[in-house]
């Protein structure tokens, strides 16, 4: 019955208000310096342990891999195309069953009248419900992702699940609700990186809404034909996706912080049950169940809802951040 009244599809001012309350009351509770500092102190010490594994992990590292690191030091973020990290196959089963979700996305963007909104990220429960689809998550865990994400983190992942999102033009006036305004995602506080992989599902010109990073203010917008990977800090840098002037873009997200977050309140909007979770990721390699699982080890007491499968995820994680 709980599940039940938890799957209902309440409108997004509810759902926002259900998900963040409990977060913010336990985010004020962690201004306690005791509390805050017993965790740092258990973290650094974990820290410690795991930072001796990752000089291991680097030297079988690619010169490819080494690169994109590199990259994303150097200038915040790494731009190519997906056939890069993915092997051709892959890469097209991906982007199509990515594609076949267009329709669902477009009958709930339809829904809405411009004023009121103008983005739709499809459900976790769309990808979960139909085990085809889970190929779309589990591409986010792939193995030499997950190792740019570890070495450039400088702690093992947490990965934070995929999220496909379209978005159309509003043709009265540019749009710059959520996402749309510059902003870094600071789950953790900008304590330690954050790294965000961003896959275009349609051309993307600058006037549909490209991926943009603003350095000593200048825009960067990302333009790039369908399969073009980017992947970025976005807790570093600034950064937006761009109003759209004209028609529609469809793009993925995966996103991953360390798997010991420092707010681990924050994390609190999950997009699949742990359950799911475990399903979806039964046959893959020890690493990449623990990069997806990293959530069941999360402290209870600081993550009380635990299974929260609404659209929107990562936008919490940006959007109660710093803007500027
Ligand atoms: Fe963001």
């Amino acid at each position: 019955m709980l599940n039940n009244l938890f799957l209902k599809d309440y409108p997004a001012a509810l759902r926002r208000i259900i998900a963040q309350e409990p977060a913010r009351l336990i985010e004020r509770e962690i201004q306690l310096p005791t509390i805050a500092q017993y965790l740092d102190k258990k973290r650094e010490n974990a820290a410690l342990i795991e930072q001796e594994k990752l000089v291991n992990e680097k030297q079988k590292l690619t010169k490819l891999q080494h690169n994109i690191i590199s990259s994303i030091k150097q200038y915040g973020y790494w731009k190519g195309s997906i056939n890069k990290i993915f092997d051709f196959q892959e890469a097209n089963t991906l982007i199509s069953l990515c594609e076949s979700s267009y329709q669902f996305l477009k009958q709930d963007l339809n829904k809405y009248n411009f004023q009121q909104q103008n983005t739709v990220t499809l459900s976790p429960r769309l990808i979960y419900n139909n085990s085809r689809n889970w190929i779309i998550y589990q591409a986010g865990l792939n193995e030499k992702l997950l190792q740019i994400a570890h070495q450039y983190i400088g702690l093992p992942v947490g990965y934070h699940g995929a999220e496909i999102r379209l978005s159309r033009a509003n043709p009265d006036k540019l749009d710059m609700a959520g996402p749309k305004t510059p902003h870094k995602d600071c789950e953790e506080g900008q304590k330690y990186p954050l790294l965000k992989a961003v896959l275009y599902l349609s051309d993307v010109t600058e006037d549909n809404g490209p991926f943009t990073i603003i350095q000593k203010n200048q825009s960067k917008p990302f333009t790039g034909y369908k399969g073009t990977l980017i992947l970025a800090d976005t807790s570093q840098n600034l950064h937006h996706g761009m109003p759209l002037k004209h028609g529609e873009r469809m793009i993925l997200f995966w996103t991953y912080s360390s798997h010991r977050p420092r707010c681990p309140h924050r994390c609190i909007i999950w997009p699949h049950s742990h359950i799911a979770v475990r399903k979806m990721t039964r046959n893959m390699s020890l690493v990449q169940q623990q990069a997806a699982r990293w959530r069941e080890y999360l402290p209870f007491l600081l993550c009380p809802v635990r299974y929260y499968p609404f659209p929107g995820h990562n936008f919490f994680l940006g959007d109660r951040n710093i803007t500027g």
